[in-house]
């Protein structure tokens, strides 16, 4: 059971912001925005993107905002308090089976990054011709020992950050790194945006196309924007529950929402005018999975090859900025599970914390391995990487994302929403009546679709 007297609470404002944002700022929007963008349609899809922020991520955020503020729990733990005795509890807990789950599968990728930022700083790239990044990627997957040696050094990075508590450890980081993160970001969008033929890319990202926006890609947009937002697993609840109640929900949500977006938005900047400067075509398979570590590499060269060292200084800060990202993503997954091990089993966090590394570690190997000597090892004809994926970013976080909704619109007392999102009646909120009404229907309609598309009813 959780001792509230004991809680720790973030130290600012800024300090709160800074860590749900760098919980949302991750792979997702650097390696998973630009691909869904490729695959959909470019500007039609990002502005339905949007839309789905809008229409869903906020109001869903601002429920998980609440319930966590106003029980200053773990997830599970809040569920408990709020609906004591009542199914409702399995919607925590679904929430950090997802998380536990979710980071060991994404500590692999990330690892990738780290080994890929390494690569970056040896110069490992100049001088490779198209033909050669495909077997470099290859070859360090399916290496069982790199794979694994930098996915356990993610986990541990991430679980020495934890370990230090939530502020020492979370928010001190995040305050820290979003700016390093920004000041990249916003340098290597200058340098992409200012290559010659960077209009094609822009164009691609500014000019609507609407008639390549199908079902499908709807769907696509809102399952981007909860995995985005790290909408569904309780994440941002956990984090809530550290708020002090000074925060200010609805515009912690906006701006978190609008910093995620504003990260995204960016990496397609990066992106897409150095893919088309460097000559790809988006049809291709470049703008799949391999984006990053197969398309990236051989596009900054090519790029900005004409002058070696803005290649090497661009490919070093890509890399760099994806490590950043990653980390303050798990570090946030990983507090889900902790917070809820620590809380839900009396143990200190040191504890909470070793346990939850050593066993997202195991299946991260599995994940890791995956790549390489279980590639044959198929659940449902995929590997257990794939399968993670699919089911934790299908059907796992719409699940929940889903659940809040409903609890929050139907379930839970008005008393409890007003209060939290007016801070005790002293904020005036008069959007609350329309976001009331968006969990009560709109944001489950809406999801239900996203989930009869995945298994193809719909
Ligand atoms: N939002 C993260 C990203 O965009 O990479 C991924 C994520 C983090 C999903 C935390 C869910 C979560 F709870």
């Amino acid at each position: 059971m959780s001792n509230n007297n004991t809680r720790e609470n973030f130290g600012s404002k800024i300090g709160a912001i800074l860590a749900a944002a760098g919980s949302a700022v991750g792979l997702g929007n650097i390696w998973r925005f630009p691909i869904e963008t490729g695959q959909n349609g470019g500007a039609a899809f990002i502005l339905i993107y949007i839309g789905c922020v809008i229409l869903l991520g906020i109001p869903i955020m601002m429920s998980e905002f609440l319930i966590g503020r106003h029980t200053q729990a773990n997830t599970a733990g809040a569920y408990r308090k709020l609906a004591p005795g009542t199914p409702w509890r399995w919607v925590g807990r679904l929430g950090v089976l997802s998380g536990f789950v979710i980071l060991s599968y994404y500590s692999v990728v990330a690892g990738w990054t780290a080994e890929y930022t390494i690569l970056a700083i040896g110069n490992a790239f100049e001088g490779k011709t198209t033909a050669d990044f495909p077997a470099i990627f290859t070859e360090f997957v399916s290496n069982p020992w790199k794979s694994v040696f930098w996915m356990l050094a993610f986990m541990i990075i991430t679980h020495v950050i934890v370990t230090r508590g939530v502020k020492s450890g979370i928010e001190k980081f995040s305050k820290l790194m979003m700016p390093v993160l920004f000041v990249i970001l916003i340098i290597l969008a200058i340098c992409s945006v200012a290559l010659p033929g960077a209009s094609q890319g822009l164009e691609f990202l500014l000019k609507p196309d609407f008639s390549k926006i199908t079902g499908s890609a709807i769907l696509s947009a809102m399952g981007q924007a909860f995995f985005s937002l790290s909408l569904g697993l309780g994440c941002l609840c956990t984090y809530a529950s550290y708020f002090n109640q000074e925060t200010n929900i609805g515009k912690t949500a906006l701006s978190v929402s609008l910093i995620d977006t504003f990260v995204a938005i960016m990496s397609g900047f990066i992106i897409f005018p150095a893919v088309f400067n460097a000559g790809y075509t988006l049809d291709s398979s470049d703008i799949g999975p391999s984006l990053l570590f197969i398309t990236m590499p051989n596009v900054f060269g090519q790029a900005f090859g004409s002058i070696p060292a803005l290649a090497y200084i661009v490919s070093v800060l890509f890399y760099f900025l994806l490590v950043l990202a990653a980390l303050t993503s798990t570090i946030s997954m990983h507090e889900v599970v902790t917070a809820y091990v620590s809380e839900e089993f009396a143990m200190s966090r040191r504890k909470a914390a070793t346990l939850v590394t050593l066993s997202c570690s195991i299946v991260g190997v599995v994940c890791a391995l995956s790549f390489g000597p279980f590639e044959g090892v198929k659940i449902f004809g995929m590997t257990i990487f794939d399968f993670f994926d699919y089911t934790a970013s299908n059907f796992m976080l719409p699940i929940g994302g889903m659940l809040i909704a409903i609890f929050t619109g139907w379930y839970l007392d008005k008393k409890i929403v007003r209060d939290e999102i007016t801070n005790n009646g002293t904020l005036r909120a008069p959007y609350l009546p329309l976001i009331i009404f968006i969990l009560k229907y709109i944001a489950p309609i809406a999801i239900a679709c996203i989930l009869l598309g995945q298994i193809g009813i719909f």
